[in-house]
């Protein structure tokens, strides 16, 4: 059996720093593969100082002779895509031999983008990220959605836009209000058909070949559409589970789990977020860590390590370790915090992370307090100081995981493995 397939997965509430980490893992990857979401996600990436943000192609194209590719569980806006080849190009080619797109992928179209606008307008209180991923995945799910192998078909596609103007008043409307986003919607086609193929069936010949697979999860756990906290969530499966049923392959393939978490947690969006803060040192952290959405721009709420939300990640994902990100953001903090049990007004006291977002709304997070490490100077070799250590540990031992790596900044050298 083919033990060489891994899975990274953000292991809170997305933003975790995955880019960076898929970008590490698929130097020794053949074949590299996102597994759900769209354009809502910001994967970033330093090379050699230079910033690139991937929203679609998975962070593992800027390695040589690695294939990329977009799977079944996806949803691809054309022409975002189009740019994004275009921007990736600049630095190193990009063709049909290095992306693929699956077939069965859905297709984000203009409409999605304009319902999504206005269900944010009317119910106003998800603060989705606006690219059309919910009204996609609903429209996949309703039997109603337009597939990648459909959009690149033109008499398919002008058909489909033709049966939702007859059956759906607004969609005209739609077809009125954003003339230029149909357009680019339909010069899309052209460039993307040549990188659409069946990309389940070579992702098969490549296990029974036993080549490495990378799977790219997108989000994280918490914004899962049925383990994450609903309605606060987004509209695919983001977890290690959620990756067998999108790529269409055997769970029992995937050898590696590895969770992406960060020092501390941040939200973007509406929902509860027990231990989010909201003093001088959330400042500090968003200031120092640049917490903005990389797909938005909108500033990201940031809180405390929160050990009961990385137990439930755990046990629903099975990590074999994770990956602790950005410590060096926290370096110069007086005091560090890591939140161990919840205390609910009736419920008492909480080990475990409610089923509810309700219940998650009410809750009060309880902390332990440990003593800061002073400088980044300490950690950039492999002896780490002793407060980080016991920051490190009481992650570990409160969360019931294990941390594999830190990161130490945002190069792609700057981690230290444990
Ligand atoms: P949607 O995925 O655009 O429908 O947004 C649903 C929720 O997921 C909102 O709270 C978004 O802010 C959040 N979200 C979606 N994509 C990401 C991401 O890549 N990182 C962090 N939050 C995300």
């Amino acid at each position: 059996m083919n033990k060489n397939i891994t899975v990274v997965i953000g292991a809170q509430w997305g933003d975790e720093g995955k880019g960076k980490w898929v970008d590490h893992f698929a130097k020794d990857s053949d074949f590299i593969i996102r597994f759900q979401g769209g354009n809502n996600a910001g994967h970033t990436l330093y090379i050699n100082g230079t910033k690139l943000v991937l929203h679609q192609i998975p962070s593992g194209i800027l390695h040589d002779e690695k294939i990329c590719a977009l799977g079944a569980g996806v949803v691809m806006n054309p022409y975002a895509l189009k740019e994004e080849i275009e921007k990736v190009r600049s630095i190193r080619p990009v063709t049909p031999k290095e992306l693929a797109v699956s077939a069965k992928a859905h297709v984000i179209t203009p409409w999605h983008i304009w319902l999504d606008i206005q269900f944010e307008k009317s119910r106003a209180f998800l603060g989705t990220t606006k690219r059309g991923i919910g009204p996609t995945y609903q429209d996949k799910a309703a039997r109603s959605g337009l597939r990648v192998s459909q959009y690149i078909d033109d008499e398919f596609r002008l058909g489909w836009i033709q049966h939702m103007t007859a059956s759906i008043p607004e969609f005209s409307q739609c077809l009125k209000e954003d003339e230029k986003g149909w357009q680019q919607f339909h010069e899309a086609a052209a460039t993307l058909r040549p990188y659409v193929s069946g990309v389940e069936t070579n992702l098969r010949k490549h296990i029974k070949e036993n080549k490495k697979i990378l799977i790219e999860g997108a989000q994280g756990t918490l914004l899962d559409v049925s383990y994450g906290t609903y309605p606060f969530v987004t509209s695919s499966s983001t977890i290690a589970g959620g990756a067998a049923a999108s790529l269409g392959i055997p769970p029992k393939y995937i050898s590696h789990t590895v969770g992406i978490a960060k020092a501390y947690i941040t939200r973007v969006g509406e929902g509860p977020m027990p231990t989010e803060i909201n003093d001088s040192v959330s400042e500090e952290i968003a200031r120092k860590g640049s917490e903005f959405g990389a797909s938005t721009g909108r500033p990201r709420r940031v809180g405390w390590f929160d050990a009961v939300a990385m137990r439930y990640a755990q046990e629903i994902n099975g990590f074999d370790y994770i990956i602790l990100n950005k410590l060096d953001i926290l370096c110069g903090l007086a005091e560090l915090k890591i939140a161990t049990h919840y205390e609910h007004p009736t419920l008492g006291v909480l080990e475990e992370f409610p089923d509810n977002a309700q219940i998650l709304a009410e809750v009060k997070p309880r902390y332990i307090s440990l003593p800061g490490f002073s400088s980044i100077k300490d950690i950039s070799g492999q002896n780490l100081s002793k407060e980080l250590k016991t920051f490190i540990e009481a992650i570990e031992e409160h969360s019931q995981i294990k941390v594999g790596l830190i990161g130490v900044g945002s190069g792609r050298d700057d981690f230290i493995r444990l």
